[in-house]
Protein backbone atom coordinates (compact mmCIF):
# COMPACT_ATOMS: atom_id res chain seq x y z
CA UNK A 1 0.00 0.00 0.00
CA UNK A 2 1.58 3.39 -1.16
CA UNK A 3 0.13 5.78 1.95
CA UNK A 4 -0.89 4.92 5.07
CA UNK A 5 -4.68 5.11 6.14
CA UNK A 6 -6.12 7.10 8.93
CA UNK A 7 -9.33 6.00 10.49
CA UNK A 8 -11.24 9.23 11.90
CA UNK A 9 -13.78 7.03 14.10
CA UNK A 10 -12.95 3.79 15.33
CA UNK A 11 -15.83 1.55 15.49
CA UNK A 12 -17.25 -1.34 14.22
CA UNK A 13 -16.81 -0.74 10.43
CA UNK A 14 -13.42 0.57 10.80
CA UNK A 15 -12.49 -2.42 13.02
CA UNK A 16 -13.79 -4.87 10.22
CA UNK A 17 -11.83 -2.64 7.47
CA UNK A 18 -8.46 -3.15 10.15
CA UNK A 19 -8.96 -6.44 10.67
CA UNK A 20 -9.24 -7.24 6.57
CA UNK A 21 -6.46 -5.03 5.50
CA UNK A 22 -4.08 -6.45 7.97
CA UNK A 23 -5.28 -9.93 7.09
CA UNK A 24 -4.51 -8.75 3.35
CA UNK A 25 -0.76 -7.99 4.61
CA UNK A 26 -1.27 -4.49 4.62
CA UNK A 27 1.25 -3.34 7.51
CA UNK A 28 0.07 -2.29 11.04
CA UNK A 29 1.99 0.97 10.80
CA UNK A 30 0.27 2.08 8.01
CA UNK A 31 -3.01 2.01 9.61
CA UNK A 32 -3.41 4.58 12.23
CA UNK A 33 -6.82 5.53 14.16
CA UNK A 34 -8.18 7.97 16.47
CA UNK A 35 -11.99 8.21 17.90
CA UNK A 36 -13.28 10.70 20.07
CA UNK A 37 -13.08 9.43 23.73
CA UNK A 38 -13.14 5.85 24.44
CA UNK A 39 -9.31 5.71 24.74
CA UNK A 40 -9.94 1.96 26.11
CA UNK A 41 -11.37 1.16 22.73
CA UNK A 42 -7.81 2.68 20.76
CA UNK A 43 -6.03 0.89 23.76
CA UNK A 44 -7.31 -2.49 22.40
CA UNK A 45 -7.18 -1.68 18.43
CA UNK A 46 -3.82 -1.36 19.02
CA UNK A 47 -3.42 -4.36 20.99
CA UNK A 48 -5.74 -6.52 18.59
CA UNK A 49 -4.49 -5.86 15.39
CA UNK A 50 -0.66 -3.81 15.69
CA UNK A 51 -1.91 -0.55 14.52
CA UNK A 52 -1.30 3.06 15.54
CA UNK A 53 -3.24 5.05 17.51
CA UNK A 54 -3.71 8.63 18.69
CA UNK A 55 -6.02 10.93 20.46
CA UNK A 56 -4.97 13.94 18.20
CA UNK A 57 -6.90 14.40 14.58
CA UNK A 58 -4.02 16.20 13.60
CA UNK A 59 -1.29 13.34 13.86
CA UNK A 60 -3.55 10.85 11.95
CA UNK A 61 -3.06 13.42 9.09
CA UNK A 62 0.75 14.01 9.55
CA UNK A 63 0.79 10.20 9.03
CA UNK A 64 -1.59 9.58 6.71
CA UNK A 65 -2.23 10.81 2.95
CA UNK A 66 -6.10 9.09 3.12
CA UNK A 67 -8.46 9.58 5.82
CA UNK A 68 -11.69 7.45 6.26
CA UNK A 69 -14.17 9.19 7.92
CA UNK A 70 -16.07 6.03 9.75
CA UNK A 71 -17.98 7.85 12.25
CA UNK A 72 -21.72 8.12 12.86
CA UNK A 73 -23.64 11.13 10.30
CA UNK A 74 -24.81 12.73 13.18
CA UNK A 75 -20.92 13.41 14.43
CA UNK A 76 -20.03 14.87 10.78
CA UNK A 77 -19.85 18.34 11.81
CA UNK A 78 -17.81 17.91 14.81
CA UNK A 79 -15.21 15.81 13.46
CA UNK A 80 -14.63 17.74 10.42
CA UNK A 81 -14.38 21.56 12.47
CA UNK A 82 -11.46 18.98 14.12
CA UNK A 83 -9.92 17.52 11.07
CA UNK A 84 -10.35 20.40 8.74
CA UNK A 85 -7.53 22.65 9.36
CA UNK A 86 -5.19 19.60 9.08
CA UNK A 87 -6.52 18.75 5.88
CA UNK A 88 -3.78 19.50 3.03
CA UNK A 89 -3.47 18.91 -0.90
CA UNK A 90 -1.93 15.57 -0.65
CA UNK A 91 -4.93 13.89 1.54
CA UNK A 92 -7.63 12.12 -0.03
CA UNK A 93 -10.67 11.74 2.34
CA UNK A 94 -13.34 8.80 1.89
CA UNK A 95 -16.61 8.30 3.80
CA UNK A 96 -18.33 5.58 4.93
CA UNK A 97 -20.96 7.65 5.64
CA UNK A 98 -24.34 6.43 5.48
CA UNK A 99 -26.79 9.23 3.71
CA UNK A 100 -23.75 11.73 3.17
CA UNK A 101 -23.14 12.89 0.04
CA UNK A 102 -19.54 13.90 -1.14
CA UNK A 103 -20.66 17.44 -1.83
CA UNK A 104 -21.36 18.04 2.19
CA UNK A 105 -18.04 16.46 2.68
CA UNK A 106 -16.21 18.65 0.23
CA UNK A 107 -18.15 21.54 1.89
CA UNK A 108 -15.58 21.82 4.88
CA UNK A 109 -13.11 22.09 2.63
CA UNK A 110 -14.17 25.81 1.56
CA UNK A 111 -12.58 26.51 -2.10
CA UNK A 112 -9.84 23.89 -1.41
CA UNK A 113 -10.64 20.90 -3.88
CA UNK A 114 -9.68 18.48 -1.78
CA UNK A 115 -10.51 14.98 -3.19
CA UNK A 116 -13.82 13.51 -1.46
CA UNK A 117 -14.37 9.80 -2.38
CA UNK A 118 -17.70 7.90 -1.12
CA UNK A 119 -17.55 4.22 -0.38
CA UNK A 120 -19.89 1.87 1.38
CA UNK A 121 -18.18 -1.42 2.40
CA UNK A 122 -19.55 -3.70 4.88
CA UNK A 123 -18.88 -5.52 7.94
CA UNK A 124 -17.47 -8.29 5.98
CA UNK A 125 -14.52 -6.49 5.00
CA UNK A 126 -13.03 -8.12 7.82
CA UNK A 127 -13.22 -11.89 5.81
CA UNK A 128 -12.38 -10.24 3.37
CA UNK A 129 -15.31 -10.36 1.80
CA UNK A 130 -16.83 -6.99 1.61
CA UNK A 131 -19.01 -5.50 -1.12
CA UNK A 132 -17.81 -2.22 -1.88
CA UNK A 133 -19.65 0.57 -3.40
CA UNK A 134 -17.34 3.60 -4.44
CA UNK A 135 -18.87 7.13 -5.83
CA UNK A 136 -16.86 9.98 -6.43
CA UNK A 137 -16.60 13.43 -5.91
CA UNK A 138 -16.29 16.26 -8.12
CA UNK A 139 -12.43 16.65 -7.14
CA UNK A 140 -11.60 13.34 -7.19
CA UNK A 141 -8.85 12.46 -10.03
CA UNK A 142 -8.28 8.99 -11.62
CA UNK A 143 -5.60 8.98 -9.54
CA UNK A 144 -7.00 9.03 -6.15
CA UNK A 145 -9.91 6.81 -7.78
CA UNK A 146 -7.38 4.13 -8.57
CA UNK A 147 -6.35 4.57 -4.53
CA UNK A 148 -9.44 4.19 -3.24
CA UNK A 149 -9.95 1.18 -5.53
CA UNK A 150 -7.47 -0.41 -4.54
CA UNK A 151 -8.00 -0.06 -0.87
CA UNK A 152 -11.28 -1.46 -0.73
CA UNK A 153 -10.25 -4.25 -3.28
CA UNK A 154 -7.65 -5.91 -0.86
CA UNK A 155 -11.37 -6.45 1.19
CA UNK A 156 -13.14 -7.89 -1.00
CA UNK A 157 -15.02 -6.41 -4.75
CA UNK A 158 -15.55 -2.84 -5.45
CA UNK A 159 -17.86 -1.41 -7.79
CA UNK A 160 -18.28 1.79 -9.59
CA UNK A 161 -21.86 3.53 -8.91
CA UNK A 162 -23.47 6.89 -9.58
CA UNK A 163 -23.75 8.82 -6.43
CA UNK A 164 -27.54 9.22 -6.85
CA UNK A 165 -27.95 5.24 -5.87
CA UNK A 166 -25.69 5.55 -2.95
CA UNK A 167 -28.32 4.74 -0.20
CA UNK A 168 -30.09 2.20 -2.56
CA UNK A 169 -26.76 0.37 -2.11
CA UNK A 170 -26.49 1.36 1.71
CA UNK A 171 -30.03 -0.28 1.96
CA UNK A 172 -29.04 -3.08 0.54
CA UNK A 173 -25.35 -3.84 1.11
CA UNK A 174 -24.59 -1.51 3.64
CA UNK A 175 -26.93 -2.84 5.83
CA UNK A 176 -27.82 -6.56 4.31
CA UNK A 177 -25.50 -8.01 6.37
CA UNK A 178 -27.57 -7.52 9.35
CA UNK A 179 -30.87 -8.91 7.49
CA UNK A 180 -28.99 -12.25 7.01
CA UNK A 181 -27.87 -12.31 10.45
CA UNK A 182 -31.52 -12.13 11.09
CA UNK A 183 -32.32 -14.68 8.65
CA UNK A 184 -30.01 -16.85 10.23
CA UNK A 185 -31.03 -16.06 13.83
CA UNK A 186 -34.76 -17.35 12.61
CA UNK A 187 -33.34 -20.72 10.81
CA UNK A 188 -31.51 -21.16 14.32
CA UNK A 189 -34.29 -20.84 16.48
CA UNK A 190 -36.83 -23.03 14.61
CA UNK A 191 -34.44 -25.42 14.56
CA UNK A 192 -34.08 -25.74 18.02
CA UNK A 193 -37.67 -25.47 18.54
CA UNK A 194 -37.85 -28.76 15.77
CA UNK A 195 -35.45 -30.32 18.60
CA UNK A 196 -31.97 -29.54 17.20
CA UNK A 197 -29.35 -29.22 19.24
CA UNK A 198 -28.42 -25.37 19.40
CA UNK A 199 -24.99 -25.84 18.25
CA UNK A 200 -26.23 -28.01 15.50
CA UNK A 201 -28.69 -25.70 14.78
CA UNK A 202 -26.10 -23.15 14.43
CA UNK A 203 -23.56 -25.13 11.90
CA UNK A 204 -26.63 -26.13 9.54
CA UNK A 205 -27.22 -22.29 9.37
CA UNK A 206 -24.26 -21.16 8.92
CA UNK A 207 -23.29 -23.89 6.50
CA UNK A 208 -26.28 -23.22 4.73
CA UNK A 209 -26.19 -19.86 4.27
CA UNK A 210 -22.55 -20.16 3.31
CA UNK A 211 -23.11 -22.74 0.75
CA UNK A 212 -26.05 -21.43 -0.87
CA UNK A 213 -24.17 -17.92 -1.59
CA UNK A 214 -21.53 -19.74 -2.75
CA UNK A 215 -23.09 -21.71 -5.43
CA UNK A 216 -25.05 -18.66 -6.63
CA UNK A 217 -21.36 -16.63 -7.15
CA UNK A 218 -19.92 -19.48 -8.82
CA UNK A 219 -22.20 -20.88 -10.93
CA UNK A 220 -23.26 -17.09 -11.72
CA UNK A 221 -26.75 -18.53 -11.66
CA UNK A 222 -29.96 -16.47 -11.36
CA UNK A 223 -31.01 -17.20 -7.34
CA UNK A 224 -34.67 -17.57 -8.38
CA UNK A 225 -33.57 -20.16 -10.78
CA UNK A 226 -32.04 -21.97 -8.20
CA UNK A 227 -34.76 -21.34 -5.81
CA UNK A 228 -37.05 -23.21 -8.92
CA UNK A 229 -34.80 -26.01 -8.88
CA UNK A 230 -34.89 -26.96 -5.41
CA UNK A 231 -38.86 -26.78 -5.26
CA UNK A 232 -40.43 -30.11 -6.43
CA UNK A 233 -44.26 -29.62 -6.45
CA UNK A 234 -45.97 -30.99 -3.76
CA UNK A 235 -41.87 -31.26 -1.86
CA UNK A 236 -40.87 -30.24 1.60
CA UNK A 237 -39.52 -27.19 -0.07
CA UNK A 238 -42.61 -25.92 -1.36
CA UNK A 239 -44.64 -26.54 1.83
CA UNK A 240 -41.75 -24.41 3.09
CA UNK A 241 -42.01 -21.33 0.84
CA UNK A 242 -45.25 -21.37 0.08
CA UNK A 243 -45.78 -20.12 4.24
CA UNK A 244 -42.72 -17.38 3.34
CA UNK A 245 -45.14 -16.44 0.33
CA UNK A 246 -48.11 -16.34 2.33
CA UNK A 247 -46.42 -14.07 5.44
CA UNK A 248 -45.25 -11.63 2.70
CA UNK A 249 -41.32 -12.68 2.90
CA UNK A 250 -40.10 -10.48 -0.12
CA UNK A 251 -42.60 -7.95 0.44
CA UNK A 252 -41.24 -7.08 3.93
CA UNK A 253 -37.63 -7.35 2.34
CA UNK A 254 -38.62 -4.87 -0.02
CA UNK A 255 -40.39 -2.84 2.59
CA UNK A 256 -37.06 -2.99 4.74
CA UNK A 257 -35.07 -1.84 1.82
CA UNK A 258 -37.58 1.04 1.21
CA UNK A 259 -37.32 2.13 4.83
CA UNK A 260 -33.67 1.97 5.15
CA UNK A 261 -33.02 4.31 2.41
CA UNK A 262 -35.25 7.07 3.55
CA UNK A 263 -33.10 6.35 6.85
CA UNK A 264 -30.13 7.58 4.68
CA UNK A 265 -31.94 10.13 3.59
CA UNK A 266 -32.41 11.66 6.76
CA UNK A 267 -29.47 11.27 7.98
CA UNK A 268 -27.79 13.02 5.07
CA UNK A 269 -29.69 15.72 5.54
N1 LIG B 1 -21.58 -0.87 10.76
C1 LIG B 1 -21.83 -1.13 9.48
O1 LIG B 1 -22.10 -2.26 9.09
C2 LIG B 1 -21.76 -0.02 8.45
C3 LIG B 1 -21.85 -0.37 7.11
C4 LIG B 1 -21.71 0.65 6.17
C5 LIG B 1 -21.49 1.96 6.56
N2 LIG B 1 -21.45 2.28 7.88
C6 LIG B 1 -21.20 3.67 8.25
O2 LIG B 1 -19.98 3.69 8.99
C7 LIG B 1 -20.03 4.70 9.98
C8 LIG B 1 -19.56 4.12 11.29
O3 LIG B 1 -20.43 3.09 11.71
P1 LIG B 1 -20.05 2.14 12.93
O4 LIG B 1 -21.10 1.11 13.01
O5 LIG B 1 -18.61 1.73 12.82
O6 LIG B 1 -20.19 3.21 14.17
P2 LIG B 1 -19.70 3.07 15.66
O7 LIG B 1 -19.32 1.66 15.98
O8 LIG B 1 -20.70 3.77 16.52
O9 LIG B 1 -18.34 3.93 15.68
C9 LIG B 1 -18.33 5.32 15.51
C10 LIG B 1 -16.92 5.83 15.82
O10 LIG B 1 -16.87 7.22 15.53
C11 LIG B 1 -16.15 7.87 16.57
N3 LIG B 1 -16.45 9.29 16.62
C12 LIG B 1 -17.61 9.92 16.93
N4 LIG B 1 -17.47 11.26 16.89
C13 LIG B 1 -16.18 11.48 16.52
C14 LIG B 1 -15.40 12.66 16.36
N5 LIG B 1 -15.92 13.88 16.52
N6 LIG B 1 -14.09 12.51 16.02
C15 LIG B 1 -13.53 11.28 15.86
N7 LIG B 1 -14.23 10.13 16.01
C16 LIG B 1 -15.53 10.24 16.36
C17 LIG B 1 -16.57 7.12 17.80
O11 LIG B 1 -15.67 7.40 18.87
P3 LIG B 1 -16.06 7.15 20.44
O12 LIG B 1 -16.31 5.68 20.56
O13 LIG B 1 -14.88 7.61 21.18
O14 LIG B 1 -17.31 7.96 20.68
C18 LIG B 1 -16.49 5.69 17.28
O15 LIG B 1 -15.16 5.23 17.30
C19 LIG B 1 -21.46 5.23 10.01
O16 LIG B 1 -21.49 6.50 9.43
C20 LIG B 1 -22.25 4.26 9.17
O17 LIG B 1 -23.23 4.94 8.41
C21 LIG B 1 -21.54 1.31 8.83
Amino acid sequence: MGSAIGFIGAGNLAEALIRGLRDAGVDGRQIVATNRSRRERLAYLRQAWGITTTPDKGEVSAAADVLVLAMKPADLDQAMRDLQPHITDRHLVISLLAGVRCASVERYMGERPTPVIRAMPNLSAAVLASTTALAYGRHASPERRTVARALFDRVGDTVEVSEDVMDAVTAVAGSGPAYVYLFMEALIEAGVQAGLPAEAARDLAIQTVFGAAKLVKETAADPADLRRRVTSPGGTTNAALTVLEARGFKLAIADAVRQAIRRAKELGR
